[in-house]
């Protein structure tokens, strides 16, 4: 059975202070009781370390928000995947539509992200999802389908199967607008539907597959009930404890 997965995203917040309280208040929470889904946080990099120290790293998943496209050298200011596995860190979320829309972040450079990550075993979040243009002119499937097939697409199927997906139309995040629920799961069963054409059905039922933009504790879940949505990606309403744990409390 493919995993349930509830994933935070900080983006760039929260000083050390305040994410270490942050973390550190979210694993008291979770304490002496088991979600129904994996729990991951996505923190700045400055945090990973701390944060893996602090809290119980077998129900929390700590996740960077990004890794360098390069294995290791003189690339002042960059992170590699072997920096971020050494934190104590699983999971890292690469391809999100800010990094790929403010830093150029191609396919190219996400293939070779992509390689390190696993290289290092460390889980991909990837993901992907269309503008609000693409969407108005109903591309919104042959787009998404192109930015698979420019990258995960050409992993083995053994690579693959370590991945976890998230689509996150551009215009639903941290808009306030989500996608519908109908939206959201065709988009996810269309989503599936080419997996199983490229690495077979087997396959696709056990890929997660999340949605992101602006899912909160009111709209999660109906749109967790779904069934090709296996969890969600979650900015702004992962920055509080309550936020998070009601979105958590939907599965
Ligand atoms: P919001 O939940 O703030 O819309 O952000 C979604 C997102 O981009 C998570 O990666």
């Amino acid at each position: 059975m493919r995993k349930n997965i509830v994933a935070g995203n900080w983006k760039m917040n929260k000083t050390l202070q305040e994410g270490m309280a942050l973390a550190t208040e979210l694993n008291e929470t979770l304490a002496g009781y088991t979600p129904n889904c994996d729990v991951v946080i996505g923190t700045p990099f400055i945090h990973l370390a701390s944060v893996a120290a602090a809290i119980d790293k077998k129900k929390i998943g700590i996740a960077a928000q990004n890794c360098a496209n390069k294995e290791k050298g003189a690339y002042t200011g960059e992170v590699s995947a072997e920096m971020v596995k050494s934190t104590g860190a699983a999971y890292v979320i690469l391809g999100h539509s800010e990094r790929r829309e403010y830093y150029n972040e191609t396919s190219e450079i996400l293939n070779d992200k992509l390689a390190l990550a696993l290289a290092n075993g460390l889980t991909p979040i990837y993901c992907c999802g269309e503008a609000l243009e693409v969407r108005n002119a109903n591309g919104q499937n042959a787009f998404v389908q192109k930015q698979l097939e420019e990258t995960i697409f050409k992993l083995s199927v053994d690579d693959f199967k370590k991945l976890v997906l998230a689509y996150e139309p551009i215009w639903a995040i941290g808009t306030g607008v989500t996608a519908s629920t109908e939206q959201a799961q065709e988009m996810l069963a269309f989503i599936r539907s080419i997996i199983a054409g490229k690495f077979g059905q087997e396959v696709a039922d056990e890929t997660s597959i999340l949605y992101g933009g602006s899912c909160n504790a009111k709209n999660a879940p109906e749109l967790f009930a779904q069934p090709d949505i296996d969890g969600g990606l979650i900015g702004g309403a992962s920055l509080k404890v309550a936020d998070f744990k009601a979105i958590i409390d939907a599965f």
